[in-house]
């Protein structure tokens, strides 16, 4: 079927009650639209995924902090005003969903504000 061409990467979201929400992506979203997407709670994105809001915030474990491409200055930034945000945190807008990231495991916040 023509779905066998579409380049699909899974992503998994660990909510704050440890429940376990496996998503199947299109390459070139981004993974806070991924989870917008497949109404993933935690994640609200409240600035459309423009990195202004940090309401995208998710957690990357250890073992896979390393195979991301790195924040940028903007993400870094806007990490620092968010008050639940830590060494493990991320926007999640601002990771583009690739191959690469396939099987990514993030943990959401209990809420973003
Ligand atoms: Fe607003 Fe990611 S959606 S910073």
């Amino acid at each position: 079927a023509w779905q066998q061409g579409l380049l699909m990467t899974k992503i998994v979201f660990i909510g704050h009650d440890e429940t376990v929400r496996e998503v199947d992506s299109a390459t070139g979203m981004s993974v806070m639209e991924a989870a917008v997407k497949n109404m993933v709670p935690g994640i609200d994105a409240d600035c459309g995924g423009a990195c202004a809001c940090a309401t995208c915030m998710v957690y990357v474990p250890p073992e896979w902090a390393d195979r991301l491409p790195p924040k940028d200055a903007n993400e870094e930034a806007l990490l620092q005003f968010c008050p639940r945000a830590d060494e493990r945190s991320r926007l999640a807008c601002q990771i583009k969903v690739s191959g690469e990231i396939d099987g990514l495991r993030v943990a959401t916040p209990v809420h973003q504000h």
